[in-house]
């Protein structure tokens, strides 16, 4: 929610922060700003531009009336929480006297309160924003002699809730200063320049180093420098990576939308999340894993926090770890898991899957599971982030940068290490034998060209779509591992075709949704491989009991599967694969049909409305 970019250097700010924030626009783009700062004889001034909707505007803008050269400046992408997306309430936001210009990702609890208190002290606020008022805090503190950096610290110790902050000082052209709680911010460490940003796409075109900062620090950049404080101003220090990806990890590649590259990149995504596995012995390894093999055999419940299309993950993982491990597992909505008290002890595992790494509501779950003694993994796409670093243990999935709203192959590569961690468990527990083990991960690292022979499918899910620019609600019904993509393909075309679209487990039809079937109605049906009789001809009583109201039935299954045939007016083949493996393929049709349709109604599939890509706020 909401992209931040700092630069300090010797090029144009304003083409630094501009390329940035096309890179980061997919956090939010309810309206772009800019701010520079550059020295004048009077001692130095801030330019700003700001403008309602995408960057393209704020692009315009500047484009007629370009701000002052500098090589200084702060740049903010906004998703609006704290008043309507207008000019007036884009970043940055500037104090009373113009000296500062501040941008702001997150939500200040406390923003009321400071507002009264500036108010009454003569402060002049204009916009509807919690923000405004760091930004006149901070030039308060710069009025009565504080450098930025204190003034930064100052300023924050009377804030609260989540913030990044990133701040310019019209006297103090040499320094970007920026602060973060509970929202992210990485450093890019450049040569003779210094960059800030919300993630490291900001800037991965100029420098592959970062630096991870914590919880609670002030960073200060100059062309040539980068220090880090607390809050109370102790020294500090980052964690220094690099970037594992490049620049063309970060473009379209000549797609469309990034969503159709990131499904087309899903085979590399998959098999990238399966390499280095294996010990030289054959027996599965996750290098990150912090966690003891006693602790892990300690384990007498696991608890799956996550969100959105994560949470769906997490489903998937319950099938597979209770079948493999026999340990009961739990699956959360992370928004409801700390409200409702649940019950943890220090032998539950906390799994907490996300692919920014950022997710509030991820956040606030783990850190409530660990302030009750639960050990928590991480199962994460971002280096660096805020939930693999506040873990005990995590596995990387190795997805590359998720930049489509639409998460797909953050899920397939989620499913993976899903997956993954079931057979660790398996494996450290003793519940399965080393060779079934290993026969499962042979079967794992068959599913790349699986994959591939799916999307190489795709023209029929693109005539599938065409056929359907008009349909007003799609239903989708799936059965165990199956279920859960259900859920996902409904989600996905909510989320970027605007369509009413509902999932539902196909046992549960009779049980109500079935009134909602009528002639011509599309049901997309996950149809579970053959060799679980049971549960497939069950799927195919259901299925019967669809095409019985003249709904239209979609079916989604096996290669060869000669019984579902009859009883579907379209047929999409499925690679042969085990049932808690299918949904690594059945995913994918969803993924195209969803996209296709959107692209066909004419919406942006990257930004969808009211979206973005990573929640930071609860
Ligand atoms: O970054 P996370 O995996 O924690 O994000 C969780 C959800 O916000 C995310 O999956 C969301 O539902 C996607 N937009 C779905 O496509």
């Amino acid at each position: 929610m909401c992209g931040i970019v700092g630069y300090v250097g010797p090029r144009q700010a304003t083409d630094v922060i501009l390329e940035g924030l096309r890179r980061l626009e997919y956090r939010g783009y309810d309206s772009a700003g800019i701010a520079v700062v550059h020295a004048t004889e009077a001692g130095g001034t801030i330019s700003s531009d700001k403008r309602a909707g995408k960057l393209a505007n704020l692009e315009k803008s500047m484009a007629t009336t370009p701000l002052a050269e500098s090589g200084t400046g702060i740049g903010h992408t906004r998703w609006a929480t704290h008043g309507p997306p207008n000019d007036r309430n884009a970043h940055p936001h500037l104090g009373s006297t113009g000296r500062v210009a501040l941008v702001h990702n997150g939500i200040l609890e406390n923003f009321d309160a400071l507002r009264v208190e500036l108010e009454r002290a003569g402060h002049d606020l204009i916009s509807d924003t919690d923000t405004e008022v760091a930004a006149h805090l901070l030039e308060r503190e710069l009025t009565a002699g504080a450098d930025l950096t204190t003034a930064m610290q100052r300023t924050c110790s009377r804030l609260r809730g989540a913030f990044t902050l990133v701040a310019i000082d019209a006297l103090d052209p040499s320094r970007v200063v920026a602060a973060r709680r509970n929202s992210p911010l990485v450093v890019g460490l450049g040569d003779g320049e210094n960059f800030l940003g919300s993630d490291v796409a900001a800037f991965i075109e100029h420098t592959r180093e970062a630096l991870e900062l914590g919880q609670d620090q002030v960073v200060t950049i100059t062309a040539d420098s980068v220090s880090i404080t607390g809050f109370d101003g102790a020294p500090s220090e980052g964690r220094g990576y690099h970037v594992d990806w490049d620049l063309s990890a970060a473009e379209k590649d000549g797609f469309d939308w990034f969503m159709r590259k990131e499904i087309f990149e899903q085979p590399r995504a998959v098999a990238d999340s399966l390499l280095g596995r294996r010990t030289s012995s054959g027996a599965l390894h996750l290098d990150e894993m912090r966690l003891s093999e006693q602790e892990l055999r300690d384990v007498d419940k696991i608890i799956i926090v996550a969100c959105g299309t994560a949470f769906y993950a997490g489903m998937v993982a319950k099938y597979a770890i209770e079948h493999w491990t026999r340990v009961p597992v739990e699956v959360e909505l992370a928004s409801e898991f700390r409200y409702r008290d649940p019950i943890l002890t220090s032998d539950t595992l906390v799994v907490a899957i996300s692919q920014s790494g950022e997710t509030a509501d991820t956040l606030q779950a783990l850190r409530h599971a660990r302030a009750q003694r639960s050990r928590v993994l991480a199962i994460c796409n971002t280096n660096g982030s805020t939930i693999p670093r506040e873990s005990d243990a995590v596995i990387y999935t190795h997805a590359g940068p998720e930049i489509g709203v639409a998460s797909t192959k953050g899920f397939l590569t989620q499913l993976v290490a899903c997956l993954l961690l079931a057979l660790y468990l398996a494996q450290v527990k003793g519940t399965r034998y080393g060779d079934e083990v290993t026969q499962v991960l042979d079967q794992l690292e068959q599913m790349p060209e699986h994959i591939e022979s799916v999307l190489a499918a795709a023209d029929q899910i693109y005539e599938l779509a065409a056929a359907h620019t008009d349909a007003k609600t799609v239903l989708f019904l799936g059965r165990h591992a199956g279920y859960p993509i259900a859920l996902e393909g409904a989600l996905k075309l909510k989320e970027i075709a605007y369509l009413h679209a509902e999932g539902f487990a196909a046992g549960e039809l009779k049980h109500g949704p079935i009134a909602l079937l009528e002639e011509g109605l599309p049901v997309l049906c996950v149809v579970p491989p053959r060799d679980r009789d049971q549960l497939h001809d069950k799927m195919l009583s259901g299925i019967q009991e669809v095409r019985a109201r003249g709904a239209r039935t979609i079916c989604i299954a096996e290669e060869g599967d000669t019984a579902i045939a009859p009883y579907a007016d379209v047929l999409i083949s499925l690679p042969k694969v085990p049932v808690l493996l299918q949904p690594l393929v059945a995913a994918i049709p969803l993924q195209l049909f969803a996209c296709e349709l959107a692209t066909l109604l004419g919406h942006d599939v990257d930004q969808p409305r009211n979206l973005a890509k990573s929640v930071t706020v609860e």
